[in-house]
């Protein structure tokens, strides 16, 4: 760590894996900058503390019932959490605003600012009061970021694009017709009302917060600017500068690594859904048979509770656990970062959120494009359409298409020219990091920006 600069920032992330890695990779950047970092956190999917003996951890109640934790509604589960949050998270806020080590009096910790994850939407009226700046960090793409404030305009218009399917939609490039429907058709309409509270609590902060750069999305950052009018720092893919494992919340199967170690150079098949999605017993199913058909090694995580109905992988009958074994491992969580590094891996299955789509552009490894939630579709398509440098499965989890679309990004020549174009693409993110690309350069503004802030 730098010397300390005798500032400190107030984090807020969202209790979701995917919101906590990049809040933690930023508070090591800023805590590496010479800034102290304070995190308000949840009960639920509470950060492990001990991991980061340089932060502070400030816990507060979320009122959320056991059956809540368990809740698959992950938007049900945030309106619930901005609910009942709000007044804790004033308690904490305000004391830690009183308090001596922080206090102006004493100079010794000035409070520089909150970021908080744009999904928490009752923070600007108490930042306000409270006269704290205030920056908002989102944990998505900007292209999705600034194309999902149109779904509630598209639900309006009853958009219900049964034909014409593929037809581009022009409000929320590059979606087609199709993956709007399954947005809409997922999305309640009160969610369209925290939409717009997302919209407008973006809006009045003093800067907005990306882990993408202009490499990968260039004009959707252009366009965000325009609209909001407000500083904004895409900072690139963070994890390259510190990993993410410390903040991983389960806990990952080192025994990976070394069953990587024996397998061939791009070879394996990586595949992974993330943190919150599920599937029913007949995908899990599907995707066995299509791995094992494949005839490709694959390192599979299957996380307890991911099947619907199910506590892990019981519903694969015996036999097949025992072909499945011959070629592949299963494991409940993987050292994910670590993985894709990893010279074995030739290809992920992957469910396209964004942490993963980037961490997989990052390391070079083509993606086979399993969407199934929210932003995961339009990463999907800019994995696919724009980039190039994947392979779609288009909503088809059955065997013959998994093993076909695995033989195509492994053993044919279509393959060979998605892999030659990945590396491209990592090469042009991996610059953007470096000393003088547009991350770094963007980093350095917001730690500038943060700085005067305060002032
Ligand atoms: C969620 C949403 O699903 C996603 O669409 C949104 O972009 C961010 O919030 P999640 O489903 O968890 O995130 O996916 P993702 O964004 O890919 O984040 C998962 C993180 O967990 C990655 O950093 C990944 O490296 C890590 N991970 C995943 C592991 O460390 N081990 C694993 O076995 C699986």
């Amino acid at each position: 760590m730098e010397k300390s600069n005798g500032l400190q920032v107030i984090l807020f992330p969202l209790p979701l894996q995917g919101c906590i890695n990049p809040m933690i990779q930023l508070a090591k950047i800023l805590h590496s900058r010479g800034f102290s970092v304070t995190v308000i956190h949840t009960r639920f999917n509470a950060p492990r503390a001990s991991s980061h003996p340089f932060f502070k951890f400030l816990q507060i109640p979320d009122g959320l019932s056991e059956t809540e934790t368990r809740s698959r509604d992950v938007n049900l589960m945030l309106t619930l959490l901005n609910e009942r949050c709000e007044s804790p998270f004033r308690d904490c806020l305000t004391k830690l605003l009183q308090s001596p080590e922080s206090g102006t009096e004493q100079k010794k910790q000035r409070i520089s600012c909150l970021i908080h994850d744009s999904g928490w939407i009752f923070t600007e009226p108490l930042a306000k009061s409270l006269n704290l700046p205030r920056l908002v960090l989102n944990a998505t793409k900007v292209s999705f970021f600034r194309g999902h404030f149109a779904l509630p305009q598209l639900r309006r218009e009853r958009y219900l694009p049964l034909q014409e399917q593929e037809d581009p939609v022009q409000e929320f490039p590059p979606l087609r017709k199709k993956d709007v429907y399954q947005l809409l058709d997922e999305e309640s309409e009160v969610l369209d009302a925290y939409l717009n509270r997302i919209h407008d609590t973006a809006k009045s902060s003093s800067g907005l917060i990306f882990m993408s750069c202009e490499e990968l999305d260039q004009d959707s950052l252009t366009q965000t600017r325009q609209d909001f009018q407000v500083p904004i720092f895409a900072i690139g893919p963070s994890h390259t500068r510190f990993p993410a494992f410390s903040s991983s919340l389960l806990t990952p199967d080192e025994t990976c690594i070394p069953w990587l170690d024996k397998r061939e150079d791009r070879s394996v098949i990586y595949v992974s859904f993330g943190s919150l999605v599920t599937i029913s017993e007949s995908e899990l199913l599907e995707i066995a048979w299509g791995l094992r058909n494949s005839d490709q090694p694959f390192l599979w995580v299957v996380r307890v509770g991911m099947v619907n109905g199910t506590k892990w992988i019981e519903a694969i009958p015996e036999e097949v656990m025992e072909r499945l074994s011959e070629k592949g491992k299963i494991v409940k969580w993987a050292p994910q970062q670590d993985v894709l590094k990893h010279r074995a891996i030739g290809g992920y299955l992957t469910h396209n959120g964004w942490n993963s789509t980037v961490e997989s552009v990052c390391e070079g490894v083509p993606m086979i494009c399993l969407p199934f939630i929210w932003d995961q579709f339009l990463n999907a398509r800019f994995v696919c359409d724009i980039w190039r440098v994947g392979l779609h499965l288009e909503n088809r989890i059955e065997r013959n298409e998994i093993e076909r679309t695995i033989r195509i990004l492994f053993l044919e020549a279509q393959g060979e020219a998605i892999r030659e174009r990945m590396e491209l693409l990592k090469e042009k993110v991996g610059r953007s990091v470096k000393q003088n690309g547009s991350a770094y350069r963007c980093l350095e503004n917001l730690v500038d920006h943060i700085y005067h802030l305060s002032s």
